[in-house]
């Protein structure tokens, strides 16, 4: 009997990253498992992965930008599973080409980052939690970013949109905490997945010296992986946190713990 057996788990952004990486460990731990993705290649190649594993797994392909779609996704882990006790809203998106400051950034970019990176997390959390009411609970689990704590130049959008996911974590955690849903938030680091891969390759030349070098600059020397949130996430999860709510966690290695003066004159080396 693993930690998350008769839960079930709806994964957002499921098929590639951290979202995979938490699927797969849900599935570890005996957890009914619904990844909702975009892709339905990598979605389908999830589910590959999960054979064999104590829990289950069901792919559902939904745009989670569209109310649509995250109704059918939540229905859909009702029929399959029988509820939701564990919503991960963890898709997220930093286009490439979004790297601009507020007047460059075209009103369109500006839309579908905040829809996917924010109103989805609305959205699906408002049709998974009357679920949860259902079974008595639930925890849901928002992927935000140090880059909703602190910033740089070029991501408007995007630190606008995990800024709002802070804020909302807090705003669920409040209004449903009564009912026994907790409502939590990570703050990534920099993390080895498709995502940093493709904005790594964007400066050219050799891609693994890149990531390196994005390791350096985190106290504890490396970028992390998809595994180093997956294991935060299911303990958020899990009734060890069972007096944990409306707060996040940075799972960073150290990132935000840096001064913006760390490197500067007078720094031990
Ligand atoms: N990788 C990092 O360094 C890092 C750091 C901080 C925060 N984050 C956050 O972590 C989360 C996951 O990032 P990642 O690095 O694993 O990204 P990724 O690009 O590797 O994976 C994202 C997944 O989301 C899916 N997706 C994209 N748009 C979708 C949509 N509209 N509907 C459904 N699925 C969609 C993609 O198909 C993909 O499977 C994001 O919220 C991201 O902002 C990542």
């Amino acid at each position: 009997m693993g930690t998350f057996s008769n839960k079930v788990v709806i994964v957002t952004g499921g098929a590639l990253g951290i979202g995979r990486a938490t699927a797969l460990e849900f599935a570890r731990e005996g957890a009914s498992v619904v990844v909702a993705d975009i892709n339905p290649e990598a979605g389908h190649a999830v589910l590959a992965q999960l054979q064999g594993m104590p829990g289950q797994g069901q792919f559902v392909e939904a745009d989670v930008s569209r109310s649509a779609d995250c109704q059918r996704v939540v229905s859909e882990a009702v029929t399959a599973f029988g509820g939701v006790d564990v919503l991960f809203n963890n898709v997220g998106i930093q286009p490439a080409s979004s790297y601009a400051n507020v007047e460059q950034t075209p009103e369109d970019l500006w839309d579908r980052i905040l829809d996917v990176n924010l109103k989805s997390y609305f959205l699906m959390s408002k049709y998974a939690i009357p679920e949860m009411r259902k079974r008595g609970g639930g925890v849901i689990v928002n992927t935000a970013s140090v880059q909703g704590l602190q910033s740089m130049k070029g991501v408007p959008a995007y630190a606008a949109s995990k800024g709002g996911v802070l804020s909302l974590t807090r705003q669920m955690a409040i209004e449903y905490a009564e009912e026994n849903i907790r409502v939590l938030a990570v703050c990534p680091g920099t993390i080895d997945t498709e995502m940093v891969r493709a904005s790594a390759r964007l400066e050219g030349g050799d891609l693994e010296a890149t990531l390196q070098r994005y390791g350096q600059s985190h106290p504890l020397g490396r970028i992390g992986t998809g595994q180093d949130i997956a294991n935060v996430v299911l303990f958020l999860a899990s009734d060890k946190a069972s007096f944990m709510t409306g707060e996040y966690v940075c799972v960073d290695g150290g990132y935000m713990a840096l001064g913006a003066w760390a490197g500067g004159a007078g720094a031990k080396k």
